[in-house]
């Protein structure tokens, strides 16, 4: 296989973002540039995502964020050897703006087309910074995903478990919000909870002990929301510490249950972990799992921070992966709202 140089565009939430990622031959992956444009100024007044206002922003900035991200590569328009842009799922407006201009770069510059489904970009992103090979278990958190997956290879993932109600970043924004914490509310609660202790509440423990791999976390909603309306202010810290343990604890839980479930057809040196998601970003619930991998003698990966959040360079690592596979879509390729991996 010869090198692959590929720009990805993402844009399916409230980040504008453009990347150029490079996969070699033997399989060695560099990311040459990555430019994340955040939107959090437009959409906090409103203590969440707009999905008109972030497609909006995305039509005014994209270009310069693309612009940038090639700049910054110095690989020129003639370097590259495809587009790749998220396709969905996610809001639908701004994923048409990212698309679209993907389309747009593959028609003027006669390059492949890769319509990549943001999950599936979820699930290189620790890729980009340590060679972890395929298969590996990778638990997906973010603001709109809580899965487990068997990764077999690109477009080989197998679901084990999902949320059945909230996302576990949707529960940290959420919650967050309930105790009067500015969006975004996942990494406010984390600052919060610093200065804390997470005894002295009764938190509930959603699908302790329940078999299968699923998550739920809207009774962790509603008992958070009830304590932060009676918590006085020189509690408040130890509620947040409470909370975030409480999700760290579930995520944890549920991670086993995959881990025994997977161990059996995977060589003791073949049992490999990843998180990956904004939710990864957290510290608790980073160790909660690197102790259970530890614990159970699976090796533990996370991407760096800057590829646990929304970001290209995760998008074109999916979209080289896929090219290098001849698996590349036509300019009618559609925009989806809704693509369960
Ligand atoms: O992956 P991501 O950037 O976007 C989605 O695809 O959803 O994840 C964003 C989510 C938000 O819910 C945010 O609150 C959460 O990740 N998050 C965190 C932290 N950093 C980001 N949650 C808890 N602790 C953090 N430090
Ligand atoms: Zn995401």
């Amino acid at each position: 296989m010869t090198d692959l140089t590929v720009l990805g565009v993402e844009t399916s939430c409230d980040e504008t973002a453009a990347a150029v990622v490079r996969l070699s031959g033997d399989g060695i992956v560099t990311v040459l540039s990555s430019v994340v444009g955040l939107q959090t100024e437009r959409h906090a007044p409103f203590g969440g995502v707009v999905p008109e206002i972030a497609a909006r922003a995305h039509v005014e900035t994209i270009d310069a964020v693309v612009a940038e991200a090639m700049d910054r590569a110095g690989t020129g328009w003639e370097g590259l050897s495809g587009v790749a842009a998220t396709a969905g799922p996610g809001l639908i407006g701004g994923v048409m703006v990212g698309l679209s201009f993907g389309k747009a770069v593959a028609l003027a510059r006669g390059l492949p087309l890769v319509a990549v489904n943001h999950l599936e970009g979820h699930a290189v992103s620790a890729r980009l910074a340590a060679r972890i090979e395929y298969p590996f278990l990778l638990l997906l958190v973010s603001g709109g995903h809580c899965q487990l997956l068997r990764v077999d290879g690109i477009g080989a993932c197998t679901r084990l478990g999902s949320t059945i109600d909230d996302a576990a970043g949707e529960a940290f924004d959420k919650i967050a919000k309930s105790m009067g914490l500015p969006y975004p509310g996942g990494p406010a609660l984390e600052r919060l909870a610093a200065g804390g202790s997470p005894e002295g509440f009764d938190l509930p423990r959603a699908l302790l002990g329940r078999p299968g791999c699923d998550f739920s976390f809207s009774g962790l909603k509603t008992a958070a929301a009830r304590l932060a309306a009676e918590t006085p202010e020189a509690r408040r810290a130890d509620l947040a510490a409470a909370v975030q343990a409480a999700i760290a604890r579930q995520l944890a839980e549920r991670t086993r249950r995959a881990m025994l479930a997977c161990a059996a057809d995977l060589p003791p040196g073949g049992r490999r972990f990843v998180v990956a998601g904004g939710v990864a970003a957290n510290g608790a619930v980073r160790r909660a799992l690197q102790d259970l991998a530890a614990e159970l003698g699976w090796s533990f990966d996370a991407p760096p921070l800057a590829y646990c959040t929304d970001n290209a360079a995760m998008i074109a690592l999916a979209g080289a992966e896929r090219l290098a596979l001849g698996l590349t879509d036509p300019l009618s390729a559609e925009a989806r709202p809704r693509w369960p991996l």
